[in-house]
């Protein structure tokens, strides 16, 4: 190298390249998929703020993720590993077998009316066929909409009326340590309340338990995929809807992120290669589930796409039998890279603390662990680094970006790990720090993170039905950038830290929950004049919400009763995912002299952290009051 040249790394070369030359750079990476027409323009600048990709592209996702292998020859690799301790049953799919139930089940929606454009919406346990029936839409070009099972009924109606799918795909039960959930009532319930009602419901029947269809409206699964006509991938535009992911928003209406087909398809085997650094033919595992991005993205497309076995787990990780049960999947089906939320590592260490159970399991073949969903705290971090002797990766993302924005790619250059950052940019985008007058901040300042525009392919181009709510919600604040609404800070070496969210969204158990939407159920309840909820810190969730809930003059009911009642809202409203468990009554809520609710304070005094006292506080001694509430039911200064 000639002297007093700046050092360069594969890292650095691909970012700056991705930045000078982002049509040169994904339009490189496109070539790695087949395309039934290719593309006009790399990126479509003509609609600006709005970006497309490829746009005059045509591909099918589920060609590329499943047939394509079978017809370059790879046909008898393994593509799904179903793993599901809570029902003591495994089994495999390869490539092959996937295509085939795949077009299959194609079919059976063809054959209920199913067509290009159509939603489809999927309710289901982490099951093969949960991959199969999203497969299946992308095949016809449908677009999924796969909500989470352990959101209620209500939530589960908000989305069939905003997605209005033509058909539902649901189980008859989930299986939760020592419960069956029973999926059918929920939907049925929730189909009840819906004002857009599908046409019919495909019911995977589990011999764990039973459910009733309705006639004229409910198929069983078995009995349409044996009579089925197995139905061909449909070429559909770079920029049709893949999917529609429903994610918190700071209301009870959740927000539609809707990804397309071309850049999603390109961005998430590049990932695969770049970040991962996982090879075609290896097992990829991410322990998460289909209802949240990480398990579209890193369950079902991006190993696919790039040849990988993916790992379906019906399980946690401990209790399922015991906090063992990662190791097992790792060392069993030879796991070299592995994805999960850092609550699921404190859940093992917190059982299993000096990972005794590790002893009995060969884990020469695990390279890295991949940690996202909410910051990686640096005990957990060093605790995996030093029981797994591999490096532990912490990425920061979001439903909306569909893949990391920041990383530490493995394929590129690994970098010395700085615990509690993310590391750096992923090639692709252009992260930025900016105070409230849109200015940047100096290195090291805490500010608004925000991604310049154009953001790379693979992102949300906009929100199902709200295409005004996207650009209120992510352009409006900073123009000519994405707001992630995330606060935080770089550093001198690059290396991006998250430190908070800027509105009320809350993480538990790497779970994105919405306060708003909570503090809405509270606001139902008829005793509740005015109420409140907040994340405070928990060792093993990250985040627990707690309520506050003033009452209406002259109840005088035990307020005990009251708590249990709008825990008993939350859990049948929301669902049991948001771990609402407690709350307390107050007097009076602390404010802003305008009336803004100070609930930045109150989660201060909750977590026994310092805080300053508002200078725009209404009245300090009201802080007083709800220190002593917090003190009764173990929060403020009983967390000493
Ligand atoms: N269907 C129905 N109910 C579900 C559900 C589903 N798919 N998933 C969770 N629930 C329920 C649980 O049974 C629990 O109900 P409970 O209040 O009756 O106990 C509640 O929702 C909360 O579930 P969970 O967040 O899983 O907490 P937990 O206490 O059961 O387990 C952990 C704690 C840490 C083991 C668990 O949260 C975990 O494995 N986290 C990993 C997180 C993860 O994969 N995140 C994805 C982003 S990468
Ligand atoms: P979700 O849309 O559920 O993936 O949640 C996204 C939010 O989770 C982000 O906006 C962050 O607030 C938080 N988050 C996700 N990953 C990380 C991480 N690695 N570090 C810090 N926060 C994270």
């Amino acid at each position: 190298m000639t002297q007093g040249m700046p050092m360069t790394n594969a890292y650095d070369e691909a970012y700056q390249r991705s930045l000078d030359d982002p049509e040169g750079f994904w339009g490189a990476a496109a070539e790695d998929l087949v395309w039934t027409r290719k593309w006009d323009k790399v990126l479509d600048d003509s609609a600006a703020p709005l970006y497309r990709w490829f746009t005059g592209g045509e591909l099918n996702t589920c060609y590329n993720a499943v047939d394509r292998h079978v017809d370059e020859g790879r046909g008898d690799r393994l593509a799904v590993v179903y793993d599901s301790p809570v029902t003591d049953t495994k089994a495999t799919l390869t490539f092959a077998e996937l295509k085939d139930q795949v077009a299959r089940f194609a079919g059976v929606l063809r054959a209920r009316g199913v067509e290009k454009g159509d939603r489809v919406l999927v309710y289901m346990p982490m099951v093969p066929e949960a991959l199969v029936a999203m497969l299946a839409c992308a095949r016809l070009g449908a677009v999924h909409s796969v909500v989470f099972g352990g959101f209620a009924s209500n939530e589960l109606a908000v989305r069939i009326d905003d997605a209005a799918p033509k058909v539902i795909v649901s189980a008859s039960c989930g299986i939760e340590p020592g419960r069956v959930v029973a999926y059918k009532p929920l939907l049925d319930a929730a189909i009840d309340q819906a004002r857009n009602k599908p046409s019919c419901c495909v019911i995977l029947a589990r011999p764990q338990q039973a459910c009733d269809l309705i006639d004229g409206r409910d198929v069983d699964w078995a009995g349409a995929m044996d009579s089925a006509t197995p139905a061909d991938c449909v070429p559909v535009a770079a920029t049709d809807p893949l999917y529609i992911l429903y994610t918190s928003g700071t209301t009870g209406q959740p927000k539609g992120v809707v990804r397309d087909n071309g850049g999603h398809a390109v961005a998430l085997k590049w990932t695969m290669k770049n970040v991962y650094d996982v090879r075609p033919g290896e097992v990829y595992w991410a322990a998460s589930d289909v209802g949240w991005v990480v398990g579209h993205s890193y369950i079902v497309y991006a190993p696919l796409l790039n040849g990988n076995a993916t790992i379906v787990f019906e399980g946690k990780p401990v209790g399922t039998p015991d906090a063992g049960t990662f190791w097992r999947v790792i060392s069993e089906y030879k796991v070299p890279v592995m994805f999960t939320a850092p609550t699921a590592f404190r859940a093992i260490r917190r059982d299993d603390p000096n990972a005794e159970l590790l002893k009995n399991y060969d884990m020469s073949g695990f390279r890295t662990l991949f940690l996202a969903g909410e910051r990686t705290d640096p005990e957990t971090l060093n605790w995996a680094v030093e029981n797994l002797n591999v490096p532990v990766i912490d990425h920061w993302w979001q439903t909306e970006t569909g893949w990391a924005i920041a990383a530490n790619c493995m394929g590129l250059h690994p970098f010395p790990v700085k615990p509690g950052s993310p590391t750096k940019p992923v090639p692709g985008w252009d992260v930025r720090v900016l105070d409230d007058d849109q200015n940047p901040v100096e290195p090291g300042d805490i500010g608004s993170i925000v991604v310049k525009l154009p953001l790379p392919p693979g992102t949300l181009p906009t929100l199902w039905n709200a295409e005004q709510r996207f650009r209120d919600a992510y352009l409006a604040d900073f123009p000519g950038h994405y707001k992630t609404a995330d606060a935080g800070f770089i550093d001198d070496d690059g290396y991006v830290y998250i430190m908070s969210r800027t509105d009320d969204i809350i993480n538990v158990a790497g779970h994105r929950l919405s306060t708003g939407a909570m503090e809405e159920v509270l606001a139902r309840h008829p005793d509740v004049a005015e109420c409140a909820v907040i994340g405070v810190a928990d060792p093993l969730k990250g985040q627990l919400p707690l309520g506050f809930m003033v009452l209406k003059a002259g109840v005088d009911r035990p307020h005990e009763e009251i708590v249990s009642e709008v825990v008993r809202m939350v859990r049948e409203q929301i669902g049991p995912v948001a771990a609402f468990k407690s709350a307390t009554v107050v007097k009076r809520l602390p404010k802003t002299r305008s009336g803004k609710i100070l609930r930045g304070t109150m989660q201060k005094i909750a977590d026994n952290e310092a805080y300053r006292m508002p200078a725009t506080i209404d009245d300090p001694a009201i802080l007083e009051e709800i220190d002593d509430s917090l003190r009764q039911i173990g929060y403020g200064k009983a967390r000493a």
